[in-house]
């Protein structure tokens, strides 16, 4: 049980007063009061504070027109989408927005000066939103190259101007100098902001408020549930905002394990998991978009339980557990046990999944990982596989092998592992057909999937049998 949640026999109440919503925007601190916090942050900057210079396009964390940076006390900054960001995930953040990019004496920011250089603007609708996410990359310290300014540049949409000058200009601006917060974020103090947008601030808190508040959605990074208040303008009834629980934004590593909390963003998880898992690194660059990353989670991914969701089937042949935690205590559960039916988890109605632990690598094991999508950027998976195999002489020993996209769950293949081991790759393709029964729906046909993830453990045969043919699919 976590310490201090059951004193005196009772569990303890959040009685902490509901509070203003503080952050800074371009430089000044700002207090909300008397607006809800489900309100999104595009519509309040753009509604309430009339700065229209961010806009919406298609309100659904797709085109990237709404893009502000927020800048890190750390100084990192991170291009994130307005539109699908609820105010109260805002509190104790430090906001730029378009309208803060001029230079001292009214100039023009160098990213400006420098999309107006490289003619990278015709209507400019898409523009601000192009120089947000250019500001971020410019002040990341990344280098010009092409691959690293398409991956910047994923999510955000332009109709007509076409890429080349925007390229152009990002080309121009790689390595401006970091500029820091000019003052801190004050985060406020309170477990709530209204009756509806509860945010605690310690697992005790969370536990207490999930327990108060059966019919509340947990919240981590809105890259799901954003949409509720966004595209469909039905923001959830109650939320259970986890961005600030300590026990679920650590990162811890030992010899043997990657454990992420369940609401660090996949920002920043990507860089503990790619040094494990090198694969990760090109698959997670495929996860939405910079904008999408800086928000979204890994709890979010596995929380959502989507049967195409991109992370668990690798995590699920990783071997990765998960801390379940209530009021009851906290108890470990192997992910491939979590997901049930469709959209049906083993999540208890009390329980949140505090952090997922990933086992390294054995001295005689690779891991690898696919994913189909029909775009390379800002699409969920059609299908998806991971692979942790251990090879010896050219021969799989042992093997864990799991799908997205094959099942109404993210499943892992056991009969598909046994054929792979005793009897090769093309007994493990016709395993996959007698194991699974694929999702039908207009990304992919039932057929289509099963001959697509066949056509995945060609590839991995190929890639384990040729370091050549690997390194070109990775860059694929
Ligand atoms: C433009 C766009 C592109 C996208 N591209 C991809 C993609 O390429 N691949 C992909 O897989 N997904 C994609 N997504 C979906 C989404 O980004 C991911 O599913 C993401 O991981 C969700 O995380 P989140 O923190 O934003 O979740 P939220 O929206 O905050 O929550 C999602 C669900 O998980 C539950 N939940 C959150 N945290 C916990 C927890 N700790 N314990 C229990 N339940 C929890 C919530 O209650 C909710 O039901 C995309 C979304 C958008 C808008
Ligand atoms: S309006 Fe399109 S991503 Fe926000
Ligand atoms: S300049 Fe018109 S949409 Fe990009």
């Amino acid at each position: 049980m976590p310490a201090g949640l059951h004193e005196r026999g009772g569990p303890i109440t959040v009685v902490r007063m509901a509070d203003r919503i503080r952050f800074v925007l371009n430089d000044q601190p700002v207090e909300i009061d008397g607006l809800s916090p489900m309100t999104t942050l595009l519509d309040w900057l753009r509604e309430h504070r009339g700065l229209k210079g961010t806009k919406e396009g298609c309100a659904e964390g797709d085109c990237g027109a709404c893009t502000v940076v927020l800048e890190r006390p750390d100084g990192k900054h991170e291009a994130m989408n307005s539109c699908i960001a609820l105010l109260g995930q805002i509190d104790g953040l430090v906001v730029r927005t378009v309208e803060g990019l001029q230079a001292a004496g009214g100039e023009p920011h160098p990213v400006q000066a420098a999309m107006a250089d490289a003619d990278a603007t015709q209507c400019g609708f898409c523009t601000p939103g192009f120089v947000m996410t250019a500001y971020a990359f410019a002040s990341g310290g990344e280098s010009a190259d092409p691959d690293t300014i398409h991956d910047a540049l994923a999510g955000n949409l332009c109709r007509c101007t076409g890429y080349r000058p925007i390229v152009a200009a990002m080309t121009q601006v790689a390595g401006l100098p970091i500029e820091p917060p000019a003052i801190a974020a004050a985060r406020t103090a309170a477990a709530s902001f209204d009756d509806r947008f509860h945010a605690p601030r310690s697992l005790t808190e969370l536990l207490a408020l999930r327990a108060a508040h059966p019919d509340a959605l947990l919240l981590a990074g809105a890259t799901d549930l954003g949409l509720l208040a966004s595209r469909s303008r039905k923001p959830p009834s109650a939320v259970i905002h986890l961005a600030y629980v300590p026990e679920l934004t650590a990162v811890d590593e030992t010899s043997k394990d990657v454990t992420i909390g369940a609401a660090v963003s996949y920002a920043r998880a990507t860089p503990p998991l790619a040094a494990s898992f090198p694969a990760l690194r090109p698959y997670l660059s495929r996860l939405g978009s910079r904008q999408i990353r800086t928000m979204g989670t890994l709890g979010g991914n596995i929380g959502t339980a989507s049967p195409i969701g991109d992370m668990p089937p690798v995590l699920i042949a990783l071997g990765a557990r998960l801390k379940l935690v209530s009021p009851r205590g906290a108890r470990e559960l192997a992910l491939e046990s979590f997901f049930l039916d469709y959209r049906k988890t083993a999540l208890a109605p009390d329980e949140v999944i505090e952090n997922i632990t990933v086992p390294k690598l054995e001295a005689d094991e690779m891991f690898f990982c696919d994913k189909l999508s029909k775009r390379r950027d800002q699409d969920i998976s059609t299908v998806a596989a991971g692979y942790r195999l251990a090879v010896e002489h050219g021969r799989v020993r042992r093997a864990r092998l799991a799908f997205g996209g094959m099942a109404a769950t993210p499943r892992r293949a056991e009969a598909v592992e046994a054929a792979l081991v005793n009897d090769g790759f093309a007994a493990a393709a016709r395993a996959l057909a007698a194991t699974f029964t694929p999702i039908d729906d207009w990304r992919g046909t039932a057929a289509y999937r099963l001959q697509a993830a066949q056509n995945l453990l060609r590839r991995l045969e190929l890639r384990m049998a040729s370091p050549a043919y690997a390194l070109e699919v990775e860059a694929l």
